[in-house]
């Protein structure tokens, strides 16, 4: 019987020859390859400033401190996402805002959106669940109107785009997770980027534990023959910072990373292609989203189905990973004094899954897992 992963990072010699040569070095902390991804992140996506961190959840909590919101105002999230969504909003202090989903794409619903707006609210994070794009040029407008920051959770879409702009550089800050199982990956690692360069340009020290200065560039003073200073090793701390920075390491697998990842991207909407194409004329199993996967970033490929967990046990059975993205965040016992009223939510998560989709995914795999899906709707 085969077995089918649900996610595989795409790795081998290019992410190990980018490890050697940090390795050489012998820096392994935040150093020169952190300031290269950076960099080279920026060019890929055409952002003015980069801000790299070891997760996107880190990358979430710093975005929102730029701002120094007052305590417990509130910022809207969709119901349906991971946590850190969320968490990043109370880490801040402030209190997240539940907004229902739009059941075709399963992003937040704009229209409750609109309704769930108090004057109290002071930003809005949009994530493109799965990869799929929100409508930024519908979200906008309604965020200026009512002052609304707007941070983007990419943590799904590294790479993709929307309208001809990537994703991420449509609000105030973008922030990419490359967590193991994303699009692409450092391992763990994120990234916040942005066109306002100010906005994020501080926090480099919130991320260092709250070091302003760069100590690969002060490691060069501590031996240097003609130098006089004394007081080379000295910083201050002036914010509160996080053990949050990138590493060499990460970075060493990010560059590597960023040169496959349109490669993959277009795999992957490949891969989507030949689901799609198989189960068009399937009934108890439909698609989760409305692909567009023209210059796409995807990072799940789903079903909605009624009979969802007899569907989980027949694919299991055959060796088929399965998840599910997500259970609606005010049902965690985290958030059970909410009471955001998610009436979509809370009906559709109950129907959704997620299959096996990563760049190496092959053919024969996918057709197996399509084989499995029609043998579920004949039975
Ligand atoms: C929507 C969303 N936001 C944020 C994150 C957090 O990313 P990380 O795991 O890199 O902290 C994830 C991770 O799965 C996510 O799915």
């Amino acid at each position: 019987m085969m077995q089918v992963r649900l996610f595989k990072p795409s790795v081998g010699e290019e992410e190990l020859a980018n490890i050697r040569t940090v390795f050489e070095r012998a820096w392994l902390g935040l150093g020169p390859t952190v300031v290269q991804f950076e960099k080279e992140w920026n060019a890929y996506l055409g952002a003015k400033n980069s801000v790299g961190v070891n997760s996107g959840t880190a990358a979430l909590h710093l975005a929102l401190t730029s701002y120094n919101f007052p305590r417990g105002a509130r910022v809207l999230v969709p119901a349906m996402t991971f946590v850190a969504t969320a968490t990043a909003v109370l880490y801040n202090h402030l209190e997240p805002v539940f907004v229902d989903v739009a059941p075709d794409t399963l992003n937040l619903s704009l229209d409750d959106l609109q309704r769930k707006i108090t004057k109290d609210c002071v930003a809005v994070v949009p994530v493109h669940f799965g990869g799929h794009p929100v409508p930024m040029e519908k979200l906008l407008p309604i965020a200026r109107a009512h002052k609304l920051a707007v941070i983007e959770d990419c943590a799904h879409c590294a790479g993709g785009s929307y309208n001809g702009r990537k994703l991420g550089l449509w609000g105030d800050i973008g922030c990419f997770s490359f967590e193991e199982k994303k699009g692409m990956t450092t391992g763990d690692g994120g990234m916040m980027s942005t066109n306002q360069p100010e906005l994020i340009e501080p926090l480099r020290a919130n991320r260092w534990v709250g070091i302003d200065k760069d100590t690969w560039k002060r490691a060069a003073h501590y031996t240097a023959d003609q130098e006089t200073d004394t007081r080379h090793w000295y910083y201050e701390i002036a914010v509160l910072g996080y053990k949050y920075n990138m590493n060499d390491l990460m970075a060493a697998i990010g560059l590597a990373q960023l040169r496959k990842l349109d490669r993959m991207n277009r795999r992957k909407a490949e891969i989507i292609a030949r689901y799609l194409e198989r189960i068009k004329d399937l009934h108890r199993i439909r698609p989760l989203q409305p692909y567009q996967l023209e210059d796409s970033g995807y990072w799940i490929f789903g079903v909605r189905c009624e009979q969802r967990d007899a569907l989980i046990l027949h694919l299991k059975k055959r060796g088929i990973a399965t998840g599910v993205h997500y259970m609606p965040l005010p049902l965690h016992p985290l958030f059970r004094t909410n009471t955001d009223s998610i009436p979509a939510a809370r009906k559709v998560w109950e129907f959704v899954l997620t299959l096996p989709l990563f760049a190496d995914l092959t053919d024969v795999e996918v057709d197996y897992v399509c084989d499995a899906l029609q043998d579920f709707e004949r039975k």
